[in-house]
């Protein structure tokens, strides 16, 4: 497909474009800096000016797409580029840039015709990651039905973007789907895995969940090729927790208070990824397992 992805110099998307260009995909990066990956054509682009979306959106993918002659209708947007947590900008800007620049994408998609989008929402909907004081999820595991109610300005701007997206579906019929997705980690940051297994309070936030950067580039490819299912939100996870303790110690320790809504495995992730299994097909390639023998600090 050709894909216009945006953000895809950033932590997540520096591997998830080189996973679609692999899978086959032709991929136009539209960042606020260049990715410099072989095979994927960068455009230096602000997703807070509407007109430079549409612009993008209707721009041959680098050289090597003007040989085919005019501009080729791109078939998917992957909308990443965001401000991607609390306390890196203020407030109000993280909310401006994530909100504004989720609407011109998804506007400008839809507008031009562009019938499958995916945009990336996050874990911190849940209203737990980045909540003031020590707060519990209202039941576990977390999955997509939950009436997420997060009180920062990053996870409302997301809570906002999925409300943008539906109300886009909706108006032009076309698949429109939200990855709320858990902590992303990098190959290299395995090394940090030990640190959690000695002190997984670090990991409470985020329920102890995490995503392989790869693994979503699986779960965006997989996204990409189903179509027909209109306005949809997945929890992007690997499928068990990021520390080596099971769910009865962690429930016990850290979440003696919230109820189950399932019967849990002993390391099920607690940020369900049942759905994407389910419905996308996706099958973890990169488990920390692989990666971390030493379960001890
Ligand atoms: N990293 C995580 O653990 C995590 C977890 C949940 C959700 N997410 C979401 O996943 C997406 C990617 O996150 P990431 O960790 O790769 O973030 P990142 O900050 O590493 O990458 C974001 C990219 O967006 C670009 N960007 C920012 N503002 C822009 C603008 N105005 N115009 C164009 N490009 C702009 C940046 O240059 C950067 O390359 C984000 O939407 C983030 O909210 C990330």
């Amino acid at each position: 497909m050709r894909v216009l992805f945006t953000g895809g110099a950033g932590k997540a998307g520096r591997h998830v474009v080189p996973y679609l260009a692999a899978a086959g995909h032709q991929v136009l990066n539209v960042d606020l800096v260049p990715l410099r990956h072989p095979g994927v054509a960068d455009l230096v682009c602000d997703i807070t000016d509407s007109g430079q979306m549409f612009n993008a959106m209707t721009a041959h993918i680098g050289m090597a797409g003007m040989e085919a002659g005019p501009p080729q209708p791109f078939d998917a947007v992957v909308h990443f580029a965001a401000i991607p947590a609390m306390h890196l900008r203020p407030e109000v800007e993280t909310y401006r840039v994530n909100v504004m620049g989720t609407y011109n994408v998804i506007e400008a998609a839809v507008k031009l015709g562009i019938r499958k989008i995916i945009v990336a929402s996050s874990e911190t909907t849940y209203g737990v990651c980045f909540s003031n004081g020590e707060v519990d999820p209202k039941v576990l595991p977390l999955d997509e039905d939950y009436d997420i109610d997060p009180m920062d300005s990053y996870g409302m701007s997301k809570k906002v973007n999925e409300a943008t997206a539906r109300s886009f579906q909706r108006r032009s019929g076309f698949d429109i789907y939200a990855l709320r997705i858990g902590n992303v980690i990098e190959p290299n940051e395995y090394d940090r895995f030990p640190g959690f297994f000695a002190d997984p309070g670090q990991r409470r936030r985020i329920t102890f969940s995490y995503i392989d950067a790869r693994d979503l580039g699986q779960i965006v490819d997989l996204a990409l090729r189903k179509d027909g299912l209109g306005f949809q939100v997945f929890n992007a996870a690997n499928d068990t927790n990021s520390v080596c303790q099971t769910n009865e110690e962690l429930l016990k320790r850290f979440f003696p208070k919230v109820p189950l809504s399932r019967k849990l495995g002993p390391h099920e992730s607690l940020l369900s990824n049942r759905k994407i299994r389910e419905v996308l097909g996706f099958m973890e390639q990169h488990n920390w397992r692989n990666y971390v023998k030493d379960l001890t600090a």
